[in-house]
């Protein structure tokens, strides 16, 4: 007889078979279990606090870079320097609600918005600041110090108050900034700096539509409330909130629709960057309308842009020069407004 029809081996496929499908389906129930944990609570595996991931580090071809670290000085001006980096790194570890210097913040970093220690093409980056400062800003109609820019973030994106202008946190974060920003000539923006806004919208931004591409692109790790992840230490944040009380607060740059728009589109979902954006910037308005109309804490805001003539046309709180009302400053379109300019 034809051995493969040998019962004993017919009965020994049998149980190879059998044993093959007892291992297709462990594994199909290992596959959705991890899926499962993973959805639940990161959907990407974790950046960490403080950690731009390497794929947006790359992107930086053509575009300002910071110093080389072998011209941080030696000695106590470059320990100040070092220690600046760290503060813009990880801010909360020294001046959040648990900080080690002082508590005077949300619990964000400066990184959070400022990328890879704000050092990264339109990541919000730092290499125009030295170059440019000080200078007159219409918001508060005066001449503003790298001091004074510091101050306004602490305050506003960070909800809270600046450290004493002559204390040694604030010496060694305008340090590290004058530091990145030495190999740019005086007055000039290099490459990369700003928040390169994507093209105006011809309607009003819409929060419903922002809300279901929160949903799909954010939520996984800005959290169902918007109030983020914080990381391990129970000290800075893993995924920083985007709204809810340890947010930035309605005086804050990222609460001018325009700005969030173009911070987004250039480097979220996290791994997006100015030259693979994952958002089409119709996208980045909607959401950027979805997150600016939840719930944030509110700073008077009164003694800002005291010449209303020089508010941005997206600045969200009238009264204005023109005709237009505060809900088209607030979402668009914003065509009509500069053209009537
Ligand atoms: C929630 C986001 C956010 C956080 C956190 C934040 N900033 Fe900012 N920062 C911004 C935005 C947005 C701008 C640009 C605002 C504008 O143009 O109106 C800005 C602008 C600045 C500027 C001026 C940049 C320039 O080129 O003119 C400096 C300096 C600065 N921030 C420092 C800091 C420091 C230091 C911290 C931490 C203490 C910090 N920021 C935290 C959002 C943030
Ligand atoms: C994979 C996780 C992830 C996803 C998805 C993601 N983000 Fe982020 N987001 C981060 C991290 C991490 C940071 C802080 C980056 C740092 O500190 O280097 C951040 C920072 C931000 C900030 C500035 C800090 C703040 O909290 O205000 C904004 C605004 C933001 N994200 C908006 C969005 C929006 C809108 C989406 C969806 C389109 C999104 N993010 C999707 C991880 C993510």
């Amino acid at each position: 007889m034809n051995t493969l029809h040998d019962p004993k081996y017919l009965r020994l496929k049998c149980i190879i078979y059998q044993l093959l499908a007892c291992i297709f389906i462990l594994v199909i129930i290992v596959l959705l279990e991890t899926s499962v944990i993973c959805y639940g609570a990161l959907v990407p595996a974790p950046a960490g606090p403080g950690h731009t991931p390497a794929s947006q580090v790359s992107h930086t071809e053509g575009y300002w870079q910071p110093p080389s670290e072998a011209t941080i000085p030696a000695g106590e001006s470059g320990a100040l320097v070092t220690y600046g980096r760290e503060l813009i790194s990880h801010t909360a570890r020294y001046l959040g609600p648990q900080g080690s210097v002082a508590q005077i913040s949300n619990g964000m970093n400066c990184q959070n918005c400022h990328l890879a220690s704000g050092t990264l093409p339109f990541g919000n980056n730092y290499s125009a600041v030295a170059a440019t400062y000080p200078r007159f800003r219409a918001r508060s109609g005066t001449e503003e110090t790298i001091v004074k820019r510091v101050s306004d973030c602490f305050e506003r994106s960070l909800n809270g108050t600046a450290p004493d202008a002559s204390s040694r946190e604030m010496h060694a974060i305008r340090a590290y900034i004058e530091w990145l920003g030495s190999n740019v000539k005086p007055g000039q923006k290099p490459a990369g700096s700003g928040l390169n806004k994507p093209a105006l919208l011809a309607r009003e931004a819409d929060s419903a539509k922002g809300n279901i591409i929160y949903e799909r692109s954010c939520r996984s790790c800005h959290g169902k409330d918007g109030e983020g992840l914080m990381a391990a230490d129970g000290l800075e944040y893993a995924y920083p909130p985007l709204w809810g009380p340890n947010s930035y607060n309605d005086a804050a740059g990222l609460y001018r629709i325009s700005n969030f728009a173009g911070f987004v589109r250039n480097n979220m979902p996290l791994g997006a960057t100015h030259d693979a954006p994952q958002l089409t910037p119709e996208e980045a308005w909607d959401v950027a309308a979805f997150v600016n109309s939840m719930p944030r804490p509110h700073k008077d805001q009164s003694a800002d842009w005291q010449d209303i003539r020089t508010k941005p046309t997206d600045y969200p709180f009238g009264p204005y020069a023109d005709g237009f009302s505060e809900k088209q400053h607030k979402l668009g379109p914003f065509g009509p407004i500069e053209a009537a300019q």
